[in-house]
């Protein structure tokens, strides 16, 4: 079986050369600001780019994009800001908008002086947008064909960057795509054909293997809907590895709140509680075409939550994979519940390091706003994966997990409950829960994306409306920095 998505995300053509096309619709030239407008590179640069710029009033700030014509050629110039501290995210951040300033133009040209790699990445990042389902397509769904130009050199990077960049633009189409095309079941197969030639080694638990098994979390969560969980496997074996890692991501096609029913307004933003799944698979993906050599196994736990006459409800006490029990105070609560079996299975192969991410609390986005993960774990992991994060242009902050959040979970009448009754420290609450399901002495990192996984006001740098796919780049290198 395999399923395709309906509809995926427009990008632009990118292809790499030694030499610069012998005609292009316009020349993509990056410009500086220092005391003046600058133009830092060589290649690509009409004579008399510098004039004209000054001419209309290009300054290089960061993210201006300026179009001119010289003799009849189009150059848009776009803004890098200050040369002096220029980080690879900045270059991302303005050729993503670049990206998205390419309207009309069938073909370009950009050198990569300033890096291959980022350029890349914003040129795919930024240029991606979602068509959804419209019968009568306003947007022009022509994308551009643009030549990266540069040395021999350059090209690894080019087509590293390119895998991980089709990676985020896959974790983006799952996220984008409605829930009435994506459930579990077709999720699972979805997985089963992307794959096919990577390989990547793939098990899918279907609810009778689930319940034979006793995976627990998964099975209360999705018996509320028509269409029952999954557990997903993925599996990278690269013969030179030195380090056994665990991914573990949250696969709610769609998360309504079941019996505790979540109220309408923004509901349907709930197709993204499936994105910390979006996000290992994209990265598991990358990893094998990348060629990373560390043992890799991913977990993802899909399941809809749904309220029905099947429904968990509130007080009900169930069995987790491995035996830990649960009382659900809040059906609401039912990521933490799908990882717990997840979390457990995956610690019985014993690897060196963990890492979970989930669209796990609202209190993710009131502490730390719509763009910044907060992670928790093992001090050393919890800091590393934030600072990779943080280097790979994604935001991420450490969160303490304080010494009274143990007593939020206790249970009259389990080894934890799912919720408790207070507004407070509700992102810890949950990592506390993670971690009860975390087999002792791994190192384990919890990172919640409740609000980068999804943007819903406007697009910005090389992010675009909807599905981010937030996370998958700082996996990526989290995974290399494992590699050494
Ligand atoms: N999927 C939600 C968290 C969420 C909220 C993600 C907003 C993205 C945007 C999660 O399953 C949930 O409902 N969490 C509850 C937990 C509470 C009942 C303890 C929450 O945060 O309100
Ligand atoms: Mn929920
Ligand atoms: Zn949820």
């Amino acid at each position: 079986m395999s399923f395709t998505l309906p509809v995926t995300g427009l990008v632009p053509t990118v292809s790499f050369s030694t030499k610069a096309p012998k005609q292009s619709d316009a020349l993509l030239v990056p410009v500086t600001q220092g005391d003046t407008l600058e133009v830092p590179v060589t290649s690509l640069v009409p004579a008399g780019l510098f004039e004209a710029l000054e001419a209309v009033g290009a300054t290089g700030k960061h993210g201006e994009i300026t179009r001119v014509l010289i003799d009849d050629q189009l150059v848009i110039a776009f803004g890098l800001g200050d040369a002096e501290e220029l980080s690879d995210d900045d270059v991302r951040r303005a050729v993503g908008v670049l990206a998205r300033s390419l309207r009309g133009v069938e073909t370009a040209a950009i050198s990569c002086e300033f890096g291959a790699g980022a350029i890349v990445e914003g040129l795919l990042l930024g240029g991606y947008s979602y068509p959804g389902f419209k019968t009568s397509s306003s947007e022009d769904s022509a994308q551009p064909a643009i030549t990266v130009v540069g040395e021999k050199e350059d090209k690894e990077f080019f087509v590293a960057s390119e895998i991980v960049a089709e990676s985020v633009n896959l974790a983006r189409d799952l996220v984008n795509t409605p829930a009435n095309m994506l459930y579990p079941e077709v999720y699972a197969e979805f997985v089963q054909g992307a794959v096919k030639g990577t390989g990547l080694k793939v098990e899918v638990l279907d609810e009778k293997a689930l319940e034979k098994d006793g995976y627990g979390g998964l099975i209360a969560v999705g018996k509320g809907s028509a269409r029952p969980p999954r557990l997903v496997h993925v599996s990278w074996s690269p013969r030179k590895a030195s380090k056994k890692v665990a991914l573990v991501g949250k696969g709610i096609t769609f998360d309504t709140g079941g019996i505790s029913l979540k109220p309408p307004s923004n509901m349907e933003n709930m197709i993204s509680d499936m994105g910390g799944s979006a996000m290992m698979l994209g990265a598991t993906l990358a990893a094998a075409r990348l060629d990373i050599p560390v043992r890799i196994d991913t977990w993802l736990s899909m399941a809809e939550n749904m309220p029905s006459g099947t429904a968990t409800h509130p007080g009900d006490v169930i069995t987790h994979y491995g035996g830990k029990t649960s009382e659900i105070i809040n059906t609401d609560a039912e990521g933490r519940v799908v990882l717990a079996d997840a979390l457990a299975r995956a610690s019985e192969e014993q690897p060196d390091y963990l890492i979970e991410a989930s669209t796990l609390t609202g209190a993710q986005l009131v502490a730390l706003g719509a763009r910044t993960a907060g992670v928790m774990g093992t001090n050393e992991l919890r800091d590393r994966v934030a600072e990779l994060a943080r280097d790979a242009g994604e935001p991420a902050w450490a969160m303490p997990l304080p010494e009274e959040t143990a007593e939020d979970l206790k249970s009259p009448v389990a080894d934890v409950r799912n919720s408790h009754n207070s507004r407070n420290a509700g992102m810890l609450v949950a990592g506390r829960y993670i971690e009860a399901f975390v087999g002792e002495d791994i190192e384990w990192a919890h990172i919640d994306i409740a609000g980068p996984t999804y943007n819903t006001s406007a697009a910005f740098g090389y992010t675009p409306k909807r599905g981010t796919g937030f996370g998958v780049r700082t996996i990526v290198e989290v995974l290399r920095d494992f590699a050494g």
